[in-house]
């Protein structure tokens, strides 16, 4: 097998053709696809043509499933697959409809966030549904030496009911997933655990302050690291096509679903995730 890598930005990003990843694939393949991966941040397989069972075979290449962070949106027809979508399931709008509408890492959060996640295209609308991505390691990068010394000794707390999509769950659900998702603390930069490289590691969607400070406190810095962490030059815009696979590292990435088209037009999208490796604790008062 011949595998091309095509960058599509300066940031991050790139695509990877001639591998067929409905198939079974050699150790080399693979070997080479998870080098790409954590070199470009963002891989996208033009034309992938996946059932939900091909494409959970494929993710397994890169490591194990993780089924609990995503129970809300699980689709009981396909284990494994969660189905972002603005489709009428059980004749209600999905839930899932408005997912990633803010910047974020997914499940940030989670004392153990996702390594990564595979996002199928099944359907689109005429024009938009695009996802931005951006990466958080040249975030960081562009920082001056100065804030670099600083954020890298900071921790925040995140909080998974802070989250803009969330507000409307009613007050007993809310009681219930605070015991099930305690607000956690997180470092505010993330050493990748492959690579090394460090990654700003805090986002506009769960976090809500900074460890030890209060939220008037820690504002500003947070504002600030939010808009730098989104300049044009950090971000790759993908336009899918229909077919697209797109393999993110959720460990040096954020991104970003806007609404940049008519939600009366279907939007379908098959998401694995990757089961990742600790961040966080959770939050303890005793301990600020
Ligand atoms: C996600 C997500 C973005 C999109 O699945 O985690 O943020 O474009 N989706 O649907
Ligand atoms: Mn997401």
């Amino acid at each position: 097998m011949n595998i091309q890598v095509k960058r599509l930005s300066y940031a991050l990003g790139a695509e990877v053709t001639g591998v067929d990843v409905s198939k079974p694939l050699s150790e080399a393949t693979i070997g080479a696809i998870r080098a790409a991966w954590l070199e470009h941040q963002v891989l996208v397989f033009p034309n992938a043509e996946l059932t939900p069972d091909q494409q959970v075979a494929f993710s397994r290449n890169f490591g194990d499933i993780e089924l609990n962070l995503t129970k809300h949106y699980r689709d009981a027809a396909s284990p494994g697959v969660v189905r972002i979508t603005n489709r009428v399931v059980d004749g209600k709008p999905s839930i899932s409809r408005n997912v990633g509408r803010t910047w974020h890492s997914d499940s940030a959060f989670a004392c153990v966030p996702p390594m990564g996640s595979l996002l199928y295209c099944a359907a689109l609308p005429d024009v938009g549904g695009d996802t931005l991505f951006a990466s958080t390691y040249m975030a960081y990068e562009r920082l001056s030496p100065t804030l670099r010394g600083i954020v890298d000794r900071l921790e925040v707390v995140n909080d998974r009911l802070a989250a803009p999509e969330l507000t409307w769950i009613p007050p007993e659900q809310a009681a219930r997933e605070r015991i099930e998702y305690p607000p956690t603390v997180q470092p505010m930069v993330r050493v990748h655990p492959e690579t090394g490289r460090k990654g700003i590691f805090c986002n506009e969607t769960v976090t809500v302050r900074i460890h030890g400070m209060t939220v008037e406190e820690s504002r500003g810095l947070l504002h600030y690291l939010y808009a730098h962490s989104i300049r044009a030059e950090f971000v790759y815009r993908h336009r899918w096509n229909l077919g697209d696979l797109v393999m993110w590292d959720n460990r040096c990435t954020i991104h970003l679903a806007p609404v940049d088209y008519d939600m009366n037009q279907v939007r379908d999208m098959y998401r694995v995730t990757l089961a990742g490796t600790p961040t966080g604790r959770v939050f303890d008062s005793s301990t600020e």
